[in-house]
């Protein structure tokens, strides 16, 4: 790891995880990640979180290599990834203590079993002084836990923002250099980690806004030196505004479904609206996550079997009714054989999508005349839905 000046006094310290694919067992992560912490140094000195344990050796010899003593060590969020080394922190500066708020306190007690004397519990708009540096906290809750908090540091207007307006990126940049590759990953991770608590992340973003940072320093992927930049992209994103766009998210058997979805995505083209279809087989779930930020209208297409669902027809709309997307069309489509109840399941999968179900195309076999009219007929209606919204 290499540690980086910020601004005078202020340093990056954090790991770079250039070989990791996966975060938490489930979000893929093609370009890695990074664990940032930061270091600022006044009369006293305070770390603003930690690194992934897998990491904690790259912190301890960068902090054991300066000439400082931490006296704090700011915890914003009490998941592994930023926290997980704080035990060792602890240990290297037997006098040190843990900042943060009460919630947090006790998670990492759960979590970490680091010892109560050990913390300095600080509730919102509460400040500390480092000498010349002062550090403000704010509860910013949901930012991807309950716990999660933020910190200001006023005299140079700079936002250590926890989760919030992170990307999942390792990279050399210290600052944002490429904006439109991480805008890419900042909208797969704001799909994954901030869109199921949209309205939330509103009102933070208001207040972001407000704070007028001249930084925002995330936990993960490069500082943004141009706050402009993220802030507008979450402007668009937590809008209640959606695009004509469809997502199809489909699995095919034995090929009736998958007739159907090349017709159906032929139906839509010809309406003038975007389709991306995802095969559910081979996608990226992060990629599908990140496409339904926008989307108009949700369209799952799915085979019959052994009842129900295909499983990954199944994990789809498990993933779509955590995630909670702005979407404000659904409808299902697919082929059985014999019978079975996939609508039935798949509708009862998905009671925090705010949706108006479209009239499904559930049909038995390979599809005939009838049925591709059925499928022009269910476009139409997208089409009429999304004109009224004026997407069209
Ligand atoms: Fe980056 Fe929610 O931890």
């Amino acid at each position: 790891m290499t540690m980086r000046e910020m601004r005078p006094g202020i340093y990056s310290v954090g790991s770079q995880d250039w070989d990791r694919r996966l975060f938490d067992e489930l979000i893929p992560l093609p370009d890695g990640t990074s664990y940032n912490a930061y270091l600022v140094i006044g009369e006293k000195t305070a770390l603003i979180d930690t690194v992934d344990p897998t990491k904690e050796h790259e912190l301890v010899a960068t902090l054991k290599s300066l000439n400082v003593k931490v006296d704090y060590v700011i915890s914003h969020h009490a998941e592994q990834d930023h926290s997980g080394s704080i035990p060792a922190v602890l240990s290297l500066y037997p006098d040190a203590l843990v900042v943060t708020n009460e919630r947090c306190r006790s998670m990492l007690e759960d979590l970490l079993h680091i010892s109560p004397e050990r913390f300095l519990v600080v509730s919102e708009g509460e400040s500390i002084s480092l000498g010349g540096k002062t550090l403000t906290f704010f509860m910013w809750p949901w930012v991807h836990w309950p716990e999660t908090m933020v910190t200001y540091l006023a005299e140079d207007r700079i936002l250590f923002s926890c989760d919030l307006f992170g990307s999942h990126i390792a990279t050399s940049d210290l600052f944002v250099t490429d904006e439109p590759r991480v805008y890419e990953s900042a909208k797969r991770y704001y799909a994954e980690i901030m869109m199921p608590f949209r309205l939330k992340v509103r009102v933070h973003l208001t207040k972001t806004k407000a704070l007028s940072p001249d930084l925002i320093a995330p936990s993960h992927g490069p500082i943004h030196a141009n706050p402009k930049f993220i802030i507008d992209a979450y402007q668009d994103w937590v809008a209640d505004d959606v695009k004509n766009e469809v997502i199809l998210a489909f699995v095919s058997m034995h090929g009736s479904t998958r007739a159907m979805v090349d017709y159906l995505i032929g139906a839509l083209m010809k309406r003038g609206i975007t389709v991306k279809p995802f095969n559910l087989t081979q996608t990226d779930i992060g990629e599908l996550a990140m496409n339904l930020v926008d989307a108009a209208t949700v369209l799952i297409a799915t085979p019959t079997v052994l009842a129900g669902p295909h499983p990954a027809a199944v994990y789809a709309a498990y993933l779509a009714n955590a995630l909670r997307p702005k979407v404000k069309y659904l409808s299902v489509i697919g082929s059985y054989g014999w019978g079975g109840k996939t609508l039935e399941i798949l509708k009862g999968m998905v009671p925090n999508l705010k949706v108006e179900l479209l009239e499904p195309v559930i049909i038995k076999g390979h599809p005939r005349e009838a049925d591709f009219t059925l499928l022009d007929n269910l476009a139409d209606e997208i089409e009429r839905k999304h004109r009224e919204l004026g997407l069209l």
